[in-house]
């Protein structure tokens, strides 16, 4: 029996990806229509979450009920997981059960364990390496507003952390320009500071450079769930990687502003960038919802 997981952003071809933005957005207007189709009838997806969610929980789980299906929420605290059963077997014993699995965790090899050993679906919902359910978010948001991402440019500003490698998978896969700025010692992993593979993802250290001529401005929190230890010095190190107003006045015009949320006003951005009409956060988060509608009903096409 084949199965298609995402673990990786770079694990969907460019094709597959804006089929997914183009049935997400049509999900999304039919919704607002009042008509749910039940695309999840009789199917149950089992979430488990090692760390804190608001949207990806909420997304997930909403996804499944209006699509007549269902889904269970499992916390290391109240599954043997969290007693020390190995990836592996949950992944065994999961799959006897549920027709799909999310995974929010700390170590990525966690979720590629899980989809060696699964034979439904495996969805990375966040961990300390990527996110590409929020960059199917994040895709499906510019598409909307923007159109094709193909050839734009795309500033990242802040910390190379897991959502900013995922923007570097996005980059590779949709062909977009990426220019991140970060301070030394805070590189994104999928980003070598001698030289990037692809010329067109760059690697700056200054903010105001990064953003010039960019049609989209990303940034993430400075203190990722797991680093709760290094708050401080990171606050230190990263508070000249603000996204304000004036930072915002050098990108092209009419450049877009996103942020996975949560975010942590006053610091990684400035409210006047959240709540600008360039900022597109809502429809961003909201778009959790309809992205990963598409994408189940994707991953459930392709078990056979
Ligand atoms: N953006 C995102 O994944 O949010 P949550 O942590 O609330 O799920
Ligand atoms: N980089 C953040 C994203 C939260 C959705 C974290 O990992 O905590």
């Amino acid at each position: 029996m084949s199965v298609r997981h995402l673990v990786n952003f770079a694990d969907l071809s460019a094709d597959e990806i804006r089929g997914l933005i183009a049935r997400a957005t049509e999900l999304k207007q039919r919704r607002a229509k009042g008509d749910k189709p039940r695309i999840f009838e009789h199917k149950v997806l089992v979430m488990i979450f090692e760390k804190s969610s608001t949207r990806t929980r909420v997304s997930f789980e909403t996804a499944m009920l209006e699509g007549g299906g269902g889904a269970v929420f499992l916390s290391p605290r109240d599954s043997q997981l969290g007693r020390g059963e190995p990836v592996e077997d949950t992944a065994r014993v999961l799959s006897e059960m549920c027709d799909a699995i999310m995974v929010r965790t700390f170590a990525h090899d966690t979720v590629e364990r899980l989809a060696a050993h699964a034979r439904v679906p495996v969805i990375n919902g966040l961990t300390d390496r990527s996110h590409p359910c929020q960059l199917l978010a994040d895709m499906q948001t510019f598409f909307e507003h923007r159109g094709d991402i193909a050839g734009r440019k795309v500033a990242w500003v802040g910390d190379g952390n897991n959502m900013c490698n995922t923007y570097i998978e996005a980059a590779a896969t949709l062909g977009f320009e990426l220019a991140v700025a970060v301070p030394p010692g805070f590189e994104p992993a999928l980003l070598s500071p001698q030289a990037s593979a692809n010329p067109r993802i760059t690697l700056c250290r200054d903010p105001q450079e990064a953003v010039r001529g960019a049609d989209l401005v990303v940034t993430d929190v400075w203190v990722s769930m797991g680093q709760e230890q290094e708050a401080q010095r990171r606050r230190e190190q990263l508070a000249a990687y603000q996204v304000d107003a004036a930072l915002m006045a050098k990108a092209a015009p009419g450049a877009l502003f996103m942020h996975c949320l949560p975010a942590h006003r006053g610091e990684e951005v400035a409210s006047e960038v959240l709540d600008a009409p360039g900022s597109v956060v809502w429809d961003e988060a909201g778009n959790r919802l309809h992205a990963q509608k598409a994408l189940l009903e994707f991953l459930f096409k392709h078990v056979g």
